[in-house]
């Protein structure tokens, strides 16, 4: 134990640079505490006796909380490398483990930085020498002596939090943190070694479309070609049982005013029918539900941040930050009970929505 008998505002005589290198790091740490004017009213060791079967027990205890650490950081790094096999898909049509993906992360994340941060504040609670401290305040620029004595403070810091003598606490948490550090590196390179379009994220390319599908209004009504008038448009969706439950498949019907006419897409001259053409609804930029439509002009407006599609060009933007054309439906019909109805002609030819890299 060691206690001074200076009070909080005593001045006292500091040592030459010389006296100082002749003391510990304890000694000169607590003379430049005095002199910095923080009193050590009181200071004691843990564990006087070095190596008892209590300082391992509690050493064992840390180095556990840094193992765990280590290990959920290391099982964050495999869960996002994709080691577990979560694939998206439909309600109905398959496991829905995925959606446990980023919980699953989000938790082992935690556990790594919370078994890092108990583990941490046990080791100053059961390993460092108890202190009690009172604290002046000054203004003054620090002397050389004070500048060595801060040296000094740090230096007793460092040996009290014993890293040097604690070799299991030492690796462990080195090993904790070299995992925890890990993990942002993963997160920036995770995206380039799991491609969207490979396995699972074969669904990004894929709506609820398919050959035949009826299309439907939102309450399940199905639409004919006499439904909207010459410049109107309805937001339509898949009629596909149990009702749609994906949010990539709202479209666009639009049908065309006498006169207009769109210049088609290479390929996709037979996607419209009659005077109506489909497009996907969700917006090219960042995915809002693109749905203002002026029918004089033929502009369809994202309202989120201007970006105008001009319909008579295959919705090809003409304004804002979108860069791609709206995917096309193609359009055909059925008839049922002597009345047409429309049916898609199969799904988009390619994703829809935001574009993303490695697009093909
Ligand atoms: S989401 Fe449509 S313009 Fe940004």
């Amino acid at each position: 134990m060691s206690t001074t008998d200076q009070h909080p505002g005593d001045e006292i005589e500091v040592p030459s640079a010389e006296a100082l290198g002749s003391m510990s790091d304890e000694e000169v740490m607590i003379i430049g505490a005095e002199a910095d004017g923080v009193h050590i009213v009181h200071r004691r060791e843990r564990y006087p006796i070095a190596g008892t079967r209590a300082e391992k027990r509690a050493e064992r205890t840390i180095a556990a909380l840094f193992v765990l650490a280590f290990l959920s950081a290391v099982g964050f790094i495999v869960v996002f490398c994709g080691a577990v096999p979560f694939e998206w898909h439909l309600p109905g049509q398959g496991s829905q483990d995925f959606r446990y993906f980023t919980p699953l992360l989000g938790a082992l994340l935690g556990l790594s930085l919370a078994c890092i941060g108990i583990g941490v504040v046990l080791w100053a609670k059961w390993l460092m020498p108890e202190e009690e401290v009172v604290q002046d305040r000054h203004d003054d620029p620090s002397p050389l002596p004070e500048q060595i004595m801060t040296s000094a403070t740090i230096m007793s810091g460092l040996n009290d939090f014993g890293v040097a003598r604690r070799s299991m606490l030492k690796s462990t948490i080195g090993l904790a943190g070299a995992a925890l550090g890990a993990v942002p590196l993963v997160a920036l390179v995770g995206a380039m070694i799991k491609k969207p379009n490979k396995g699972a994220g074969q669904s990004l390319f894929h709506t609820m479309w398919t050959k035949g599908v009826p299309i439907v209004y939102a309450d399940g009504r199905r639409v004919g070609p006499d439904d909207l008038l010459p410049g109107g448009l309805e937001t339509v969706f898949p009629g596909v049982p149990g009702g749609v439950k994906a949010g990539d498949s709202p479209t666009l019907l639009i049908r065309l005013r006498p006169g207009q006419v769109v210049k088609a897409r290479k390929g996709q001259s037979s996607y419209q029918w009659g005077d109506y053409v489909a497009f996907s609804k969700i917006c090219t930029h960042a995915g809002c539900p693109a749905s203002l439509y002026e029918q004089q002009t033929g502009r369809l407006l994202c309202p989120c941040h201007q970006s105008q599609f001009d319909v008579l060009l295959d919705a090809k933007p003409i304004f804002g930050p979108a860069t791609r054309s709206l995917p096309k439906l193609p359009l055909g019909v059925e008839v049922v009970d002597g009345k047409q109805y429309f049916v898609a002609q199969g799904d988009f030819p390619e994703a829809i929505g935001p574009a993303f890299w490695e697009r093909p």
